[in-house]
C-alpha cells in the first residue's frame, strides 16, 4: 500500500481502513447512501460535455464513472490516498479514455492551475486533516467561475439540530481516527474564506429529506395526540425514532456549492 509520506498517523490508519475497504467498497451496504449523495453532486454541477472534471478522494471513482457520458469529450480526474482504492477505480474504468486517475493527497493536487471547470469532493471531506490547505488547493486548480461542490457529513436537521456533525465525528472515529466533520455555517466561512462566491446549500438527498420528514411529522402528530389517547405516545416515539433513523444519515449530509470569482 502507498501512503504519501506527507500524512500524520491519523491520517494513515484512515487511509490504510479505506485501502481494506476497497475491493468491496461499490458492493457494501453503503454504496446506496454514497450512489445517492453522487447523484445530487452531478444534477448540481449539471457535466457539460467538454468539461473538465476533478473528483478529490474519488474511491473507486464511481461518481466519475457516472460522469463519464455526460462529459464524454471533457477530461474527467479522479485522486484518492488511497492507492487500492486508485487501483479499482482504474480497473473499473479499464474501457473509459478520458478517465485519468492519480494517487495524492487533497492538499497537494498534481495539477496546474485553472485546470477544473467542477471540482467535486463526496463523502471524504470530514478525513482532510487540514481542510483550508485542501480547499485551497482546489480553488487553485479550478478555472476562473468555475465551481466546487462538496457533499459532507454536517447534521444540521431535526431531530439533531445541534451539533450533529459533531456526533457523526464521534461515531465514526471509532474506524477512522483523522474525523472532523463541519457544520453547515463553517463550510460556509470556510468556502467564504477560500474567496469563494456565490455560495449555495442543499441537502445531498432530497428524496430521504422528503420521508424522513414525512415520518417525522407523523411521530410528531402521534405524540399530540397522546394528549387524548395515551397509547399514542409510544407509537408516536416510536415513530420518531423510525424517522430519526432514516433520516439522520440522509438528512445530515449537505451539498456546498461555491463559485471561483471570473477574472477582472
Ligand atoms: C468514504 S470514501 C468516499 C469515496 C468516494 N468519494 C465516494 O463517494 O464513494 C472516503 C475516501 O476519501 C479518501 N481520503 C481520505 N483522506 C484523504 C486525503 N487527505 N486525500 C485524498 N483522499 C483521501 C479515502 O481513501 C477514501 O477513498
Amino acid at each position: 500500500m502507498n501512503v504519501p509520506a506527507t500524512t500524520g498517523a491519523k491520517q494513515e490508519k484512515t487511509i490504510e481502513y479505506f485501502s481494506r475497504w476497497a475491493k468491496t467498497y461499490d458492493e457494501g451496504p453503503l454504496k446506496r447512501w454514497f450512489t445517492t449523495v453522487h447523484r445530487e453532486v452531478i444534477r448540481a454541477i449539471d457535466p457539460q460535455p467538454n468539461d473538465a472534471i476533478l473528483d478529490v478522494a474519488c474511491g473507486t471513482g464511481k461518481a466519475l464513472r457516472a460522469m463519464a457520458p455526460l462529459a464524454h469529450s471533457g477530461r474527467l480526474a479522479g485522486v484518492d490516498m488511497s492507492a487500492d482504492m486508485i487501483e479499482e477505480a482504474r480497473q473499473r474504468a479499464a474501457e473509459i479514455d478520458h478517465l485519468e486517475f492519480h494517487v495524492s493527497s487533497a492538499d497537494q493536487l498534481p495539477f496546474d492551475d485553472a485546470t477544473f471547470n467542477s471540482v467535486t469532493v463526496m463523502n471524504a471531506f470530514h478525513h482532510f486533516p487540514d481542510q483550508p490547505k485542501a480547499i485551497a488547493e482546489i480553488v487553485r486548480v479550478l478555472k476562473p467561475g468555475g465551481r466546487v461542490c462538496i457533499a459532507d457529513m454536517t447534521g444540521h436537521v431535526l431531530p439533531f439540530p445541534i451539533a450533529g456533525n459533531k456526533a457523526w465525528n464521534v461515531i465514526e472515529s471509532v474506524l477512522t481516527p483523522q474525523v472532523n466533520a463541519l457544520s453547515r455555517r463553517e463550510f460556509r466561512e470556510l468556502y467564504r474564506d477560500a474567496g469563494l462566491e456565490r455560495i449555495e446549500q442543499l441537502p445531498a438527498s432530497q428524496a430521504y429529506h422528503r420521508c424522513g420528514r414525512y415520518v417525522i411529522a407523523a411521530g410528531v402528530a402521534q405524540l399530540i395526540s397522546g394528549i387524548w389517547w395515551p397509547w399514542l405516545l409510544a407509537t408516536g416515539a416510536l415513530t420518531l425514532l423510525l424517522g430519526a433513523g432514516i433520516s439522520f444519515p440522509y438528512l445530515s449530509k449537505t451539498i456546498t456549492i461555491g463559485r471561483k470569482p471570473e477574472e477582472p
